[in-house]
């Protein structure tokens, strides 16, 4: 039934559905005042960072740095210590202790956790936290999106929405085996790349390199101008409306999970044969399968077991048939699980 699915056409009066999706988008971004008291907390953390280690800085990623942060998220910051080889739970466990003494709620030094993290919620503003320690890759993964969103706004009101409908639905919740907002982000990517005209360009495959890092023995190298890319997707004239049922149909019909891996970084899909991800090792399933732009050997898809995967294609089905068949699906399509 699924096969048959893949061929259904859009409905015709999709771009109704516009205003309504763009209105979503507009209420989900971040008012001014919130960036401002993000780089208040930013500051404060800071100069109590440089004071115990002058060589650190800190960094933002994630979500309230790549360009895709809904109003009220948390703050994801990378201390970046210059000595690759310091001992990160002393040093964790030594932050934690200062940032107590400085009046912050909630410090729990995670020292254990994949990736050793405090948490602390900053009374002044409000705003929770997150702090790693020489998280470099996700600063400069988390550049490569924000540069994505600087090329056509649809990408970002189509992310923007998908995590919501992610969120609303139960669907972004890893350590229940389903996927991260940073894995939905690469699928819109994906799928932007692949519109006919492509909406996106694929920035790591160009010929000419702006940008070059090595992080962690990893190459991160990419076109990084996108100014001059702004015009890109211009010969495409699709609403963010049929893009929203573009992408769910592709989820729910279209793609090949038995064989493929959708990688970014190449603008195409790759078999999952050549990547060797066609059998489970340890925990990693390989059920969907989505490759880091930067750490290849990452699936981002692996956290998905084989009652989750049941879970997200029933719901990317939902999402699609709500968006085919409802007259006001916009109601529906974000209904809390
Ligand atoms: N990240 C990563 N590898 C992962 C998961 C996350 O490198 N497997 C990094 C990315 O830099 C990502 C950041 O961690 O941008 C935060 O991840 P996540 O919480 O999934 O995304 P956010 O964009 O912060 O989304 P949210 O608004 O839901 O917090
Ligand atoms: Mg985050």
């Amino acid at each position: 039934e699924r096969i048959s699915r893949r061929h259904i056409k859009c409905r015709g009066d999709i771009d109704m559905l516009k205003v309504p999706l763009l209105a979503i988008y507009e209420s989900l971004i971040p008012p001014k005042e919130e960036k401002e008291k993000q780089m208040q907390l930013l500051t404060s953390l800071e100069k109590l960072v440089v004071n115990e280690w002058p060589c650190a800085r800190l960094c933002l990623f994630g979500s309230c740095a790549n360009s895709f942060g809904v109003s009220n998220s948390d703050l994801d910051v990378c201390l970046v210590h210059r000595d690759a080889d310091i001992d990160k739970a002393e040093i964790l466990l030594k932050l934690a202790d200062r940032l107590q003494s400085a009046n912050f709620q909630n410090v729990q030094a995670l020292t254990h956790a994949r990736v050793p993290i405090i948490k602390l919620k900053d009374p002044v503003t409000g705003i929770s936290c997150d702090i790693c320690i020489n998280n470099v890759l996700a600063v400069v993964n988390t550049k490569l999106l924000r540069d994505y969103a600087q090329i056509d706004v649809r990408l970002p009101q189509l992310a923007f929405i998908v995590k919501h409908w992610a969120k609303s639905r139960g669907v972004n919740e890893t350590y229940q085996g389903t996927l991260s907002s940073y894995a939905y982000v690469l699928m819109c990517i994906h799928f932007l790349q692949h519109r006919d005209p492509p909406i996106l360009p694929c920035l790591q495959e160009t010929k000419i390199v702006t940008y070059h890092e090595i992080v962690d023995n990893i190459e991160c190298a990419y076109f990084d101008q996108v100014e001059n890319l702004k015009s890109f997707g211009s010969n495409n004239n699709e609403s963010v409306a049929r893009l929203v049922w573009g992408f769910f149909h592709y989820w729910a019909y279209c793609h090949d999970y038995a064989n493929t891996v959708i990688s970014i970084r190449t603008k195409s899909t790759i078999s999952k044969r050549a990547k060797d991800w066609t059998r489970r090792i340890g925990k990693d399933r390989h059920l969907i399968c989505i490759e880091d732009p930067f750490e290849t050997s990452h699936d981002l898809g692996r956290v998905v077991d084989k009652y989750s995967i049941k879970v997200l294609r029933e719901e990317f089905e939902r999402a699609a048939i709500i968006l085919q068949t409802y007259p006001n699906p916009c109601e529906k399509l974000f209904e809390p699980f």
